[in-house]
């Protein structure tokens, strides 16, 4: 049985106060919710203030990425320990983002996996693929390359701690949402993957998250297909009813 995961990613956005604000109401909403599982990852500065506000809630928080190094000199970075310390339970790792404006290769998001694990945290690896690739018919060889390439090496006790987010990069922040059917496929594409690699129950209780302008109006139908289990959320996890609002699409 695999617990849906709505997380909130809010990448560098809002104020401090904005930051708790929104977590109290976040937490407020979720009460005691057992259906599914919610975590916010604020702009890293904020996690601490947001953690003092989520402690003894529903509510896990993470930050949106860490270095696999350290600690040590490495300047403007952050690390698991650090992450560790303010009672992070999940770290992003991977997102379109990173890789395409920051230059993250498989190879550094694998590091950063595999340091995230050694440290006791659970990384979100996210994949996807960019229009282009869509296009011309390149979903599966891409995802099947930022499969073995970002989560390479881990034992079946280490991936069964990993969350992985497929977020198709033409759906990110676009408004174009993939259907679910869509949605769907590359899920289904990636259970089959983890089950050629491991085996049929780490197949089936790895959690797939679908991201790419998911809200209110489309999470209900995505959330129901069979193979995903739950929402990495950009823009609508910025407002508390938005988020809660797709919230309420688990069944
Ligand atoms: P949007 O929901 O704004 O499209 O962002 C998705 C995302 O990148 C979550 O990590």
């Amino acid at each position: 049985m695999r617990i849906p995961l709505i997380a909130g990613n809010w990448k560098m956005n809002l104020t401090r106060a904005e930051c708790v604000d929104l977590a109290k109401a976040v937490a407020d909403g979720v009460g005691n919710a057992t259906n599914y599982e919610a975590a916010v990852f604020p702009p890293s500065l904020y996690v601490d203030a947001v953690a003092g506000v989520l402690k003894g809630s529903k509510v896990a928080w993470g930050t949106q990425n860490m270095v696999a190094e350290g600690p040590g000199a490495f300047t403007g970075e952050i690390c698991a320990p650090m992450l560790l310390d303010l009672g992070c339970t999940y770290v992003i790792l991977g997102h379109s983002e990173r890789r395409t404006l920051y230059g993250e290769t498989d190879e550094i998001v694998n590091k950063k996996t595999k340091a995230a694990l050694a440290a006791g945290l659970k990384p979100i690896v996210c994949v996807g693929e960019l229009l282009a690739e869509r296009q011309s018919g390149k979903t599966d060889e891409i995802i099947r390359k930022q499969f073995s390439g970002s989560l390479a090496g881990l034992s079946e006790a280490e991936f069964g701690k990993v969350v992985i987010a497929y977020e198709p990069v033409w759906a990110i922040g676009t408004g174009l949402t993939a259907t679910p059917q869509q949605a769907e496929e590359v899920h289904a594409g990636l259970r089959k993957l983890i089950a050629e690699r491991y085996n049929d129950t780490l197949s089936q209780t790895t959690r797939i998250l679908y991201g790419g302008s998911v809200k209110p109006s489309n999470a209900a139908e995505l959330l129901s297909q069979p193979n995903v289990d739950g929402a990495l959320v950009g823009g609508a996890s910025l407002k508390a009813a938005d988020f809660l609002g797709i919230a309420a699409g688990v069944k």
